[in-house]
């Protein structure tokens, strides 16, 4: 536990499931208060929010999408009202899917880019301009991918997306840094959630994954959870504008590995 998240106000996107989910219920054991941002997974918030004033924390959901302004703006708007002000602010919500890049259409591609990189640069916008107004010396977090550096076939919008995530977060760090604001970024590698769980069910598929993770193990959504807690605290104080990669070595060139190569 970092004892100075107790009372913090943090949202997160898309943050029903998977890592959001886990990094809600973490935030709640830091006894935050936890703004949780939902679109899908709908049936899991309540339980949620009991598990997370269970553990001290406190909560409130916000149905809403990333790409629409006015539900980003309600969010933050949120956020202030209920607790006061922003201090962390996670862009997790995002989506992927598989097609070889001749035949992905301009609404598929337009759609990827809208729901990972516009709507975190919406998050990114309105929480800086909250933090701004207040005087708070905030945390942004968001939430790429190992794909903002290994380049993925067939996953060419959403390769692209998490690759202009790194550069904003990185540009915001640095016009940010003079107020006290801190933007950095984490990317997981392979996570057993809901986005990849037909992938990892199918044992060959799995296998194959974990064959490129050093570690030897799919990643488990509580260890990004941990990553965000160490970012948002204040024992990360002298940290931004990083990728933290949590990806079990993924991004260290596991085909080198046994000195071959
Ligand atoms: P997930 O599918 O459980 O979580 C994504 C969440 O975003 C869902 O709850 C979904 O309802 C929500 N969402 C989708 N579109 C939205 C919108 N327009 N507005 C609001 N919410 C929306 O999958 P996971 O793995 O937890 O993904 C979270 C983030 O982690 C994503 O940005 C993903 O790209 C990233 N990531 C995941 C990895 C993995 O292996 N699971 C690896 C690298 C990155």
């Amino acid at each position: 536990m970092y004892n100075d998240l107790q009372g913090a106000t943090v949202i997160i996107t898309g943050a029903a499931t998977g890592i959001g989910r886990a990094m809600a219920l973490r935030f709640g054991r830091e006894q935050a208060n936890v703004v949780i941002n939902y679109l899908g997974g709908e049936q899991n918030v309540e339980p949620m929010i009991r598990e997370i004033e269970a553990a001290g924390g406190r909560a409130v959901a916000v149905k809403g999408d990333v790409t629409n302004e006015a539900d980003v703006k309600q969010l933050i708007r949120t956020a202030e009202d209920r607790f006061g002000s922003l201090d962390v602010m996670i862009n997790n919500a995002g989506i992927e899917n598989e097609v070889p890049s001749e035949e992905l259409t301009l609404d598929n591609w337009k759609r990827v880019l809208d729901v990972n990189l516009n709507g975190a640069f919406l998050g990114c916008r309105e929480a800086i301009r909250s933090m701004l107004e207040r005087g708070v010396k905030g945390r942004v977090i968001n939430i790429s991918s190992v794909h903002e550096k290994i380049p993925w076939p067939h996953f060419l919008h959403y390769a692209t997306s998490k690759g202009g995530i790194k550069l904003m977060t990185e540009t915001l760090a640095l016009e940010f840094a003079p107020k006290g604001i801190r933007v950095n970024n984490i990317a997981p590698g392979a996570i057993e959630t809901p986005i990849n769980g037909a992938k990892f069910a199918d044992p060959e598929a799995r296998a194959a994954v974990e064959a490129m993770v050093p570690l030897g193990y799919i990643g488990q959504p509580e260890e990004i959870a941990a990553a965000a807690a160490w970012l948002a605290s204040s024992e990360s104080s002298y940290v931004t504008g990083i990728t933290l990669f949590a990806d079990g070595g993924m991004t260290q060139y596991p085909s080198f590995q046994g000195g071959k190569g």
